[in-house]
């Protein structure tokens, strides 16, 4: 038997073969009644009013950013540590994507200063990340965004089911993305969601989601529409009844998922206290995540390096979340006109992101703790941890 432990791990099974096999019996495989299941569920656990299934969570961001009729000209506020997808969902449109800077090690989300001193009159998104599946501070963020005539929009991917002080993740700004991509907390393979509380939203999410056309073949199959006609430039961007029919038992699943995905974030949490290694919200209740990804911040990117290439060498399968956007080729223009991203950069360059999954057994987690522990030797008292991702320090003995 193997001994490698994986990043991720997808869990479909008997159930989700059983939908499948559902839909494909019914005769209707194209946007129907599952999907319509499908979104007033999701709706329900996130406690918002819409929800709009798409193909991914690209095409998610890249609705909301239509519905908010974003186009050349307006400018949308990005962290640069995400998927590129974040800013490039906006970029679609023709908006000019600047982007904002982490808090620090410790909340790797959007900082709302680097927010505000990149806010211009032209600001029409601010686009926060809940990293990690942490919720990013959507309460300033809103008022920022108020203040200047602009909307949040949740970049939700890791956090489907996360919940804390403000309420539920995709109903603390004016649109919600997630994304079903195979190593998300849950899957149909490649699929997404927009939930918004605004009708006239919703409205538009619909219309553009499938070319801007004013009914669908499922209504016209049911003799609901006869005619359509084409208001907007839309895109097809619908999701199908298969991936439908899996997203409800994914949903189903997930409250346990999540809670076993937050056990295991307790467990590394424990094991890591004595080491020298920053986890993220380490003051938070692991009950305010929705445990997508584990990372971990070491004191110097040569530990970072050296930890990875330990891990593999042990079979213990790692990435980082994530190389900064704003060092991409395609994303010079938008760097050169963002504040600073020292943090961000810095963050990056130390970040290194372990196994975490919800079959992950207790003796996993001890595995790569030990091995993590052996590398970087528990913490020495005299060694006091950066607080911001900028590297200042308290102390200057070195490791
Ligand atoms: C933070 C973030 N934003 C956007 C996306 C894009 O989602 P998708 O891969 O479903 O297009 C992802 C996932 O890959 C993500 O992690």
């Amino acid at each position: 038997m193997s001994t490698k432990i994986t990043l991720s791990d997808v869990s479909l099974g008997e159930e989700e073969k059983a939908a499948v096999a559902r839909v494909i019996d019914s005769g209707w495989v194209s946007m129907g009644p599952e999907t319509k299941e499908f979104e007033s569920e999701f709706a329900a656990l996130h406690g918002t009013r819409h929800a709009v299934a798409v193909t991914n969570g690209t095409a998610a961001l890249h609705l909301a950013a239509m519905a908010l009729d974003l186009g050349p000209g307006d400018e949308v506020i990005v962290p640069s540590l995400t998927f590129v997808a974040s800013a490039n969902g906006f970029a679609y449109t023709g908006a000019t994507i600047r982007f904002a800077d982490i808090v620090s090690d410790e909340d790797p989300t959007l900082d709302p200063a680097s927010v505000s001193a990149a806010v211009t009159p032209r600001t029409k998104a601010i686009v926060p990340v809940h990293y990690a599946g942490w919720l990013a501070d959507t309460a300033v963020l809103n008022a920022l965004a108020a203040q200047a005539g602009a909307h949040v929009v949740e970049d939700a991917c890791h956090a489907v089911g996360a919940s804390g002080a403000h309420g539920s993740a995709g109903n603390l700004g004016a649109i919600g993305c997630f994304s079903f991509f195979a190593n998300k907390n849950m899957t149909v393979g490649e699929g997404g969601m927009v939930t918004t509380n605004s009708d006239e939203l919703e409205a538009a999410l619909r219309l553009l989601r499938s070319h801007g056309m004013t009914s669908s073949s499922w209504d016209r199959d049911k003799g609901h529409a006869y005619e359509y006609d084409v208001v907007r430039r839309g895109y097809n961007y619908r999701i199908d009844e298969i991936r439908s029919a899996i997203g409800r038992v994914q949903l189903a699943k997930l409250p346990d998922a999540n809670a076993r995905r937050r056990e295991v974030v307790g467990w590394y949490r424990e094991r890591l206290r004595d080491v020298p290694v920053t986890v993220p919200f380490p003051d938070r209740m692991a009950s305010e995540t929705s445990a997508h990804v584990f990372t971990v911040t070491t004191r110097t990117p040569e530990e970072r390096d050296r930890l990875n290439t330990k891990l593999r060498a042990a079979d213990v399968q790692t990435s980082r979340h994530y190389p900064p956007s704003h060092l991409f080729s395609i994303y010079r223009e938008a760097a050169a006109a963002s504040g600073s991203l020292a943090r961000t950069e810095s963050y990056a360059r130390r970040v290194i992101t372990l196994p975490l999954h919800p079959k992950m057994t207790v003796d996993q987690v001890d595995r790569v703790c030990g091995l993590i522990r052996k590398e970087l030797g528990p913490d020495r008292p005299s060694i006091r941890r950066p607080s911001r991702t900028d590297g200042s320090t308290t102390s200057t003995q070195e490791a």
